[in-house]
């Protein structure tokens, strides 16, 4: 079978739980654990989520067990990743609601917290300027912005840096193939999968750096923004406020 022909993450829907843990290198689970953490409400307190690129819904399932009454929306565009994120949190009942729609033209409803993780690096510099401008629109006076990805930062982060990210990452995927959590067959697989749904132009990445959010934070009109966690290049910044607004 041509792999090529398939979309990307609805391939790699069924494993994707499993192996994007292992991937992603040992702070992509730490970040979910922070993002949880960093929502600045009570577990009774009544508000309302946006989350963009949702995949298998893993960060609106852990909210919705946290906060007993918030509202979640899990977006994302491939049906395959929703049949999971549905599974996981329709037990929530009218708390919960799944939405298949494109972050190109979504859009957004009023809410207070607007949060996507590891979903950005697949929009182009120009769409990720309008998706943050449509986000900050949406978002109650009081509400924030959270993105969670990989983010490059230019300033002495060269080779060096770099290896030793790699290494780590590396030494990961080695202890979770010695625990019997995949195997470095599988992780090859997904590996050649990969690079095959890229040269076929359907896994496109851009390499947005902090820099590049700080900017576009600001032209999106958000009036504060911050990295508020970061191990190597996995990052979170927060964005609130409006510039154009008196909010002090
Ligand atoms: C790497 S997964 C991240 C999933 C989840 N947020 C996480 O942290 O594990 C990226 C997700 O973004 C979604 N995505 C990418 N581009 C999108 C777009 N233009 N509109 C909606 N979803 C998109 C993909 O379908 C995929 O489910």
């Amino acid at each position: 079978m041509n792999n090529a022909g398939q979309s990307y993450f609805g391939k790699l829907a069924d494993s994707y739980d499993r192996l994007q843990p292992i991937i992603a290198g040992p702070h992509y689970s730490t970040g979910i654990d922070t993002i949880v953490k960093l929502i600045a409400y009570g577990a009774g307190d009544d508000f309302r989520v946006v989350e963009l690129g949702c995949g298998t819904a893993t960060i609106s399932d852990r909210i919705l067990n946290a906060f007993r009454t918030a509202h979640v929306i899990a977006v994302d565009t491939q049906p395959e990743m929703l049949v999971l994120a549905a599974a996981k949190i329709t037990s929530h009942g009218c708390r919960a609601k799944i939405v298949e729609a494109n972050l190109l033209d979504y859009e957004i409803p009023e809410c207070d917290i607007v949060i996507s993780s590891f979903a950005l690096h697949h929009l182009s510099p120009q769409d990720l300027q309008q998706l943050l401008i449509r986000a900050r629109e949406s978002l109650s006076t009081d509400g924030y912005l959270f993105v969670m990805d990989s983010m490059r930062m230019d300033h002495n982060w060269n080779k060096h840096i770099a290896r030793l990210n790699r290494t780590l990452n590396e030494a990961h995927v080695r202890s979770c193939i010695d625990v019997g959590d995949t195997s470095e067959q599988e992780i090859a697989d997904r590996w050649a999968f990969k690079r095959s749904m890229k040269e076929a132009g359907k896994d496109v990445e851009y390499k947005h750096r902090v820099e590049d959010y700080y900017q576009c934070f600001g032209k999106a009109g958000f009036g504060e923004c911050a990295v508020v966690w970061r191990t190597f290049s996995i990052t979170i910044m927060v964005a609130a406020g409006s510039s154009c607004g008196d909010d002090s």
